[in-house]
């Protein structure tokens, strides 16, 4: 008979829900590895779609491996003038996020992919699903501010099309790198939520672009990937560095927590907020006119101040934390940085799938009952209250 865990878990930490290979995080040392690489080393010296395929498969490809994932990608990025249309009806005070999902979600009825079991099929719903999530954000950023979409530009690198289709501008150097880095930093972080809502959706042998969805839906919440979204407008309620040290010191008196702190896994700086602070500091270095903001000197405050008091708690900056203050010296729009974060986790998430599905099994925990037993049916004209 199976051992049982009689007690409850909240959150299940600390709970071992698959065994892994494909990333690993010492949260004490603040170390994390794709594949055994530091992500940082990757994020300095890789690229995104080399990460992915590190991640989906294993090793980094060699440069025919890496000719041929591209050219696949690349192939795909375009969409369907039906699925355009379908954005062009969705609401536009919807969520970026909430577009996303829906979008992908639909994905499934244009690319039937039910037989997971077939490799041919996983690989090219993986392959659209990695392609086609920069354009749909981009789509619907556009779409739902009234402007027409912009095509694709394959000769662009992802991380600049990516920028080409919000903008109709191609990137410099820098901020082209800062995207491709920033979906590198994001691609998996082992048994999160919204890669273990991908893996129990997975599990039961949906198709990925449910998959996708889902995990979307998870990564949504504040508490997990929209913390770097509420970061910034935190950091613009308080306005200037002088009124950092009292905003902070209520917050923490009230029990509030300040968003982009804290982790699950880390007991001290996560190493993907420290790699993005210096390209904070960097991007804020120039004198551009989204580099004048006070956005980065604020945020150096907060971080200082929070430490003082939080670092007993071993609470400090996680990714969200220095994550939109990137985006934003970039020029992108706040409601966009989960959906980016989105563009890069859906490695990670489709690596998990296929990882699982070697050893399938559905998941299905337990639960402590507390509720009442035996109970007599009232009819509703007896019922009282
Ligand atoms: C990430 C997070 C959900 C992890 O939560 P967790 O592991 O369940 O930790 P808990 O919520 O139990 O917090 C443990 C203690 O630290 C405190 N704490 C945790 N995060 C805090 C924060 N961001 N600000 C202030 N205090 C915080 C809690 O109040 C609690 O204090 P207590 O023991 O005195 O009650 C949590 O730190 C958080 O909500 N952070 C803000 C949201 C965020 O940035 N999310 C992105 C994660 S990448």
């Amino acid at each position: 008979m199976e051992e049982r865990h009689m007690e409850v878990v909240p959150g299940l930490a600390g709970i071992l829900a698959a065994e892994s290979a494909i990333s690993y995080v010492d949260g004490e040392k603040g170390i994390l590895e794709y594949r055994g690489i530091p992500v940082e080393l990757l994020a300095e010296k890789s690229t995104f779609l080399e990460v992915a395929y590190l991640l989906l498969f294993g090793k980094l490809p060699n440069a025919a491996e890496y000719k041929n994932f591209r050219s696949d990608i690349t192939y795909h990025t375009r969409l369907k003038v039906k699925i355009l249309r379908m954005i062009e009806f969705l609401p536009e005070n919807g969520h970026p996020m909430e577009y996303l999902q829906s979008v992908v979600a639909a994905m499934g009825m244009y690319y039937p992919a039910r037989d997971v079991m077939d490799e041919e099929v996983r690989y090219r719903s993986i392959i659209r699903l990695i392609a086609k999530m920069p354009t749909i954000v981009a789509a619907c950023e556009r779409l739902r501010h009234g402007d027409a979409p912009i095509p694709p530009n394959n000769d662009l690198s992802f991380a600049a099309n990516f920028y080409y289709m919000l903008f109709e501008k191609v990137p410099d150097r820098f901020t082209e790198k800062i995207i491709d880095a920033m979906l590198i930093l994001h691609a998996d972080h082992t048994m999160n939520a919204s890669t273990f809502s991908a893996r129990v959706v997975g599990s039961t042998l949906a198709d990925p672009y449910t998959i996708a969805a889902s995990a979307i839906g998870t990564l949504s919440g504040p508490l997990h990937g929209g913390a770097n979204e509420k970061v910034v407008h935190m950091l613009r309620e308080i306005g200037t560095k002088e009124n950092a040290r009292p905003y902070i010191e209520k917050m923490i008196n009230n029990h509030e927590k300040i968003m982009g702190m804290g982790h699950r896994v880390y007991k001290t700086k996560d190493p993907r907020a420290g790699f993005l602070q210096i390209c904070a500091q960097q991007l804020f270095k120039s004198d551009s006119a989204v580099a004048a903001s006070n956005l980065l000197e604020i945020a150096e405050e907060v971080e200082k101040v929070a430490l003082e008091k939080l670092a007993k708690k071993k609470i400090y900056p996680n990714v969200d934390f220095y994550s939109g203050i990137v985006l934003h010296a970039i020029g992108i729009p706040t409601e966009l940085y989960t959906p980016i974060f989105a563009m890069g986790r859906v490695a990670g998430w489709l690596a998990h799938w296929l990882e699982q599905l070697k050893t399938n099994k559905i998941y299905r925990p337990d639960q402590k009952y507390i509720g009442l037993r035996n109970q007599k049916y009232v009819p509703m004209e007896k019922r009282k209250g």
